[in-house]
C-alpha cells in the first residue's frame, strides 16, 4: 500500500488485511504493552486544515506508540494564513523529515492532489476531505463492526468480513464524507446497508448508490438492524434551507428515548448504536441512546488508535505482512 485515500480503492483482501493488522496492534495495547520500534526514526506530519479532535490525536498516539516521531500542523496560526499553498506547505513539511504526510482537509480531493502530483514523496493518508470520504474512521467502524458480529457470532474476528450484517447509516448523508467511506467499505465487506435520511440531506444520484435509501427511520429500525450508524448534522456545511427544523429532524431522524426503549422493547439485544463523533446530544442522537451499553462510541475511539497503526505500519515499516509486534515490544 502506498497511500490511504479511498476505501474505494480497497479491495476485500487489503480491507482484512488492514482489519487482521489493527487487530494485532490492540493485542499489544491490551497486554499494556507501551510502544513498538517498528517505526523508529521515521517521522509522521498530521497536517490539518480542518479542526478535529478524534481523527488528528488518534493518529499522534498511533505514530508514538510506533515509535515514530511526530509533527503537528494545523492550517490555523500557520503560513496558510498569509495564502501559503497546500503545495509549498507540503513541500516544506517534507524538507523536515516527513515519511507520511495525515492529511484532513476541507477540499474534496485534496489528498489525492498530493498522492499524484510529483510534490512529495511521502506517503499520504487521507483523514476527512470535505465531503469525499474519511477512510480510517470507515476501517475502524468496520474493525468495531466486525468485533461485535464476531462477539453476537460466537466466533473470532481475524480474518472475517461483515458477511450478512444489516447496517443503517442515518442523517446527513449528504455532507457526510463518514457515510460515503462506510458505504463503500461495509459492501466490499458484504454487508447490507440501508442509509435512511430526509430527502433534502441524500445527495443527487444516490438511487445508483450499492444499498438501499429510506426516509423512514422506524420502519428501518423495525427491520432488525445489527448496527445503527448515526451521522452528525454538519451544520457548518449546509444552507438553512437544507436543514428541517431541528425539532422536526430529531423527531423524524434522531435517535431519540423513544426509539431507544421500542429496540429494547422488541428485544433486539445485540443491535449496536454507533456514532463517529463529534455528537449534537439531543439532535441526531439522544444522551440516553449515546450513554446506553448499545453506543460503540468510545469503543469507536479506542479502535481508532489500533487501526491507525495499522494504516501507518503498513504503509510505512515496508512489511509486506501482518505485524508480529511481540517479539520486538518495548515495555
Ligand atoms: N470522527 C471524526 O473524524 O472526529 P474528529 O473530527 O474529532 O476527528
Amino acid at each position: 500500500m502506498r497511500h490511504l485515500l479511498s476505501t474505494e480503492d480497497l479491495d476485500k483482501a487489503e480491507a482484512i488485511r488492514i482489519l487482521d493488522t489493527a487487530e494485532e496492534m490492540a493485542a499489544v495495547s491490551e497486554r499494556e504493552v507501551k510502544k513498538l520500534p517498528v517505526l523508529r526514526g521515521r517521522t509522521v506530519v498530521n497536517l490539518f486544515f480542518e479542526d478535529s479532535t478524534r481523527t488528528r490525536i488518534s493518529f499522534e498516539a498511533a505514530a508514538k506508540r510506533l515509535s515514530a516521531d511526530v509533527i503537528n500542523f494545523a492550517a490555523k496560526g500557520s503560513s496558510v494564513s498569509k495564502g501559503e499553498s497546500l503545495k509549498d506547505t507540503a513541500q516544506t513539511l517534507e524538507a523536515m523529515g516527513a515519511d507520511a504526510v495525515v492529511i484532513r482537509h476541507w477540499a474534496s480531493g485534496a489528498p489525492a492532489r498530493l498522492a499524484t502530483s510529483d510534490w512529495i514523496d511521502a506517503a499520504v493518508v487521507n483523514a476527512g476531505d470535505g465531503t469525499h470520504e474519511h477512510p480510517t474512521q470507515a476501517l475502524l467502524d468496520a474493525f468495531t463492526m466486525r468485533r461485535n458480529w464476531a462477539r453476537v457470532n460466537g466466533t473470532g474476528s481475524a480474518g472475517t468480513d461483515l458477511a450478512g450484517m444489516k447496517v443503517a447509516v442515518v442523517g446527513d448523508v449528504l455532507h457526510s464524507r463518514v457515510a460515503r467511506s462506510n458505504l463503500w467499505l461495509l459492501r466490499t465487506l458484504g454487508a447490507d446497508v440501508t442509509l435512511v435520511a430526509p430527502p433534502t440531506l441524500l445527495p443527487v444520484g444516490v438511487e445508483h448508490w450499492p444499498c438501499t435509501v429510506s426516509y423512514d427511520l422506524d420502519e428501518t429500525l423495525a427491520g432488525g438492524p445489527d448496527a445503527v450508524m448515526m451521522l452528525r448534522v454538519q451544520g457548518e456545511r449546509m444552507n438553512a434551507a437544507f436543514f428541517p427544523s431541528t425539532r422536526e429532524y430529531s423527531r423524524r431522524w434522531g435517535f431519540d428515548d423513544r426509539r431507544l426503549a421500542a429496540l429494547d422493547a422488541a428485544g433486539a439485544k445485540e443491535t449496536i448504536i454507533m456514532h463517529p463523533g463529534p455528537m449534537n446530544r439531543g439532535l441526531e442522537i439522544s444522551a440516553a441512546a449515546a450513554d446506553s451499553p448499545r453506543s460503540t462510541v468510545l469503543q469507536q475511539v479506542r479502535n481508532g488508535v489500533s487501526v491507525r497503526m495499522a494504516a501507518l505500519y503498513l504503509l510505512l515499516s515496508g512489511d509486506s505482512t501482518p505485524a508480529a509486534p511481540t517479539q520486538e515490544a518495548t515495555r
